[in-house]
């Protein structure tokens, strides 16, 4: 696939995320009809499959041939499968329990895939009004500023972000609270933001050290990936092994001696993959 056929993909997901953007402005000030998903603490509100249905379907018009996974479709039962097809991986409110609570940090992530590889990256945050973009190759990018990660390659000299995400199941919740506090024991503080995405994107913007989660799915995760390494850090497995982007945890660094110090003092968590 040629750099200039990825340059109009990635304009035209550019757009479609700004005109979703806009419908997540609007309700994000209004009401919301929520319901819940795997558990009470796992929410999706009219709005998530609203702007799912837009971009899909606005995507869908202009590249027929391309393949797609989104959030709340997979939620619904549709296919989670990355084939070497170029797919559109969305999700169409990371942060929704951000946006249920009028908390700012929420955004519309699109991460495009060729050949099972992040080829461009959109995370747009309509409330905080930053969009995070990355195209292979090409840099990453808050607004119009290049992102560049952090030089520290001390964990003990840094901030690093980790979530205690959705999931309410004692065994996993154990190994996240033991990880915390191996975390604040090594680094001078922990921070989180309710959103895999903009998580990535304080990473890349060079502010945290690290985000390291266990539990997220690939949507939340394929846009900032990119993002991520096109500002010079790295994104493994936990473990240290590279990272499999359908398999459920992630954590992203400035650099590889950080990721190391972290892989190093963690318990990974085996969960079922996407
Ligand atoms: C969630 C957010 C959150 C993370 C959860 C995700 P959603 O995504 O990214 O930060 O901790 O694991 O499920 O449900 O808001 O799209
Ligand atoms: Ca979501």
């Amino acid at each position: 696939m040629m750099g200039d056929e990825i340059q109009d993909f990635f304009k035209t997901g550019l757009e479609v995320a700004k005109e979703a953007g806009e419908r997540v402005k609007t309700d994000f000030y209004r009401n919301k009809k929520i319901e819940v998903k795997e558990n009470f603490a796992d929410l999706v509100t009219e709005t998530d499959k609203a702007v799912e249905d837009l971009i899909m379907s606005k995507l869908g018009q202009k590249f027929p041939s391309h393949k797609f996974i989104g959030e709340e479709t997979v939620s619904a039962g549709g296919h989670c499968e990355l084939t070497d097809d170029p797919t559109w991986i969305i999700d169409p409110i990371d942060g929704t329990t951000n946006f249920v609570h009028g908390i700012p940090h929420t955004c519309i992530s699109i991460g495009l895939a060729v050949n099972k590889q992040i080829v461009a990256g959109i995370v747009h945050c309509p409330i905080l009004e930053e969009t995070y973009t990355a195209i292979k190759g090409h840099g990453a990018f808050c607004n119009s500023d290049k992102l560049s990660v952090s030089h520290n390659q001390e964990l003990k000299g840094g901030v690093v972000i980790i979530e205690g995400g959705t999931s309410r199941v004692k065994e996993i919740l154990d190994a996240k609270i033991n990880n915390t506090k191996a975390l604040i024991e090594n680094c001078h503080g922990i921070r989180a933001y309710g959103s895999a995405a903009i998580n990535m994107c304080c990473v890349a913007r060079g502010s945290h050290a690290a985000y390291l989660e266990h539990g997220i799915h690939v949507w939340d995760i394929a846009a900032g990936k990119l993002i991520v390494e096109e500002a010079g850090g790295v994104v493994f497995d936990p473990s240290g092994d590279s990272l499999d982007i359908m398999n459920r945890r992630v954590l992203a660094a400035c650099n590889k001696e950080v990721a190391g110090q972290i892989s190093k003092i963690i318990t990974n968590i085996s969960l079922e993959r996407d």
